[in-house]
């Protein structure tokens, strides 16, 4: 028997996860953990998935996708075909073979890293142990969650890891609604808690991703993660606060990206806006300084780019505020106002509004007095503190009827021409109208 295999548990592992006979589960059926079980289905495995969100169970079992990286007619394919199940209940967890939590990480507070939610999914994976299984952690967090949280939790009982059980972290990289590139098509790093919690991760992984990369331990496959998202928030907030630099000097940020474009090495473009959103870049740096605050080290550059990038929706709400009063309408105050928000989710194309800027740019906009609605084709509503408010249809009459527009996320599917022609004013946040020009338009 080859060497590297040896290992009862290991062995019998392997052969199931190369026959696709291995029984995967995967925890948490979110942005991340839906598309993800259905690749596992797709390419033969049988899979379950647990969420405690009965909802989603409901609409899994019904064939309905509600994650724009799921096609609901292969959702429905898999499901009726019995290779794909999802329950909200944790008890088929003891059948399972291979493990996967992608359950949220999100901040407590503003600052603090909250990963309850992984500690809870792995007490109920240790409740219902069978020896031999493997366990890959895919939601993103700090370096040392695997080995210092999850690992004892696992190895309560006298479980011994590379032995009794497999262990590895192996971050999600899905970019919701990227159209160009899939679960499958997106490079993967794993690093196991030992060499065969490493290469057993690798081989589960290399049957749906083409490109497997493995670190040697966890906390470097954590780490690499957040530098992924800490490194767009960096040069998101250096081109934030070039734009502000710009729009002073009267130069036009987005000529000057696409003129640094053209240079074939050395530069990759990054955009300003509104402020950033969703679960990976605003929440990566956070988890990165929490960690470097224990240790007693300080990262100003990273510290930095959180606020630069938390204050461009005040930005937005200061240009709106000059160009209500110096502009056509010279004059007009917030107070009494009526703005529009286009786009309330975090990014283009998708539903998702969590950590939205748009909501920043509401508040601040309501404490200045302005009467603020929004209009977004994939958001209908969201709750703010309690308060429910629903997205008004774009339309001629409803853009005429306010006091400035401000595009806060660039959705494909909106008449951007409407936006110009009936609105007395507009600020573009996003380059939406790129190549489109008026004088009621203004761009970041
Ligand atoms: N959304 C992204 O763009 C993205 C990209 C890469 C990585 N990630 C990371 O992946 C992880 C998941 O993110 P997401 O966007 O899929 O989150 P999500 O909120 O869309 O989905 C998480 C799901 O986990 C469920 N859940 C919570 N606790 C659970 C438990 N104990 N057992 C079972 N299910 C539980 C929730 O009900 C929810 O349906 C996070 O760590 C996130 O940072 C997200």
């Amino acid at each position: 028997m080859d060497k590297s295999m040896q290992g009862r548990y290991r062995t019998q592992l392997a052969e199931k996860i190369r026959k696709r006979q291995a029984k995967v589960g995967v925890l948490g059926l979110g942005y991340i953990g839906l598309p993800l079980a259905l690749e596992f289905a797709k390419r033969g495995f049988s899979v379950i998935g647990i969420d405690i969100d009965a909802n989603r169970v409901r609409q899994i079992q019904e064939g309905k996708s509600y994650s724009p990286d799921v096609n609901g007619t292969e959702l429905k394919r898999q499901v009726r075909s019995g290779r794909l199940k999802a329950t909200d209940g944790f008890e088929l967890l003891e059948g399972l073979d291979c493990i996967s939590i992608s359950v949220p990480t999100p901040l407590r507070g503003e600052e603090t890293p909250d990963i309850s939610c992984i500690i809870q999914a792995v007490r109920e994976v240790h409740k219902r142990r069978k020896k031999g299984q493997l366990i890959a952690l895919e939601s993103s967090t700090y370096p040392g969650t695997t080995e210092e949280v999850v690992l004892p939790i696992l190895s309560e009982g006298g479980y011994k890891v590379g032995r009794d059980f497999f262990l590895a972290f192996s971050p999600e990289r899905l970019d919701p609604g990227n159209v160009k590139y899939h679960t499958h098509e997106i490079p993967r790093v794993i690093g196991g808690v030992t060499t065969a919690c490493g290469e057993l991760a690798g081989l589960l992984y290399r049957q749906i991703v083409k490109d497997v990369t493995i670190v040697s331990s966890p906390r470097t496959a954590e780490m690499i993660k957040l530098l992924e998202n800490a490194f767009r928030n960096v040069n998101i907030a250096f081109i934030n606060e070039l734009a502000q630099l710009c729009f002073r000097l009267g130069i036009d940020i987005w000529e000057v990206i696409e003129g640094a474009k053209t240079k074939p090495f050395g530069f990759m473009p990054f955009y300003p806006g509104p402020g950033v959103g969703g679960m990976c870049i605003p929440v990566a740096p956070r988890y990165i300084l929490w960690k470097a605050h224990k240790e007693g080290i300080k990262l100003p550059l990273l510290e930095r780019s959180c606020k630069v990038n938390s204050d461009m929706p005040l930005y937005v709400v200061e240009r709106v505020r000059k160009l209500l009063a110096e502009g056509q309408r010279r004059g007009r105050a917030l107070k009494g106002s009526k703005i529009l928000l286009l786009g309330m989710a975090y990014k283009k194309d998708v539903a998702d509004t969590r950590m939205t800027p748009a909501l920043k740019i509401l508040h601040c906009l309501r404490q200045q007095g302005a009467e603020v609605s929004f209009s977004d084709p994939y958001v209908p509503k969201i709750l703010n503190y309690g308060e429910v408010l629903e997205s008004k249809p774009l339309s001629p009459a409803l853009l005429k009827d306010m006091d400035c527009a401000i595009i806060v996320t660039d959705h494909s599917n909106v008449d951007y021409r409407q936006v110009i022609r009936h609105s007395r004013l507009v600020l573009d946040t996003k380059n939406a109208l790129k190549g489109l020009t008026g004088p009621n338009v203004f761009r970041l």
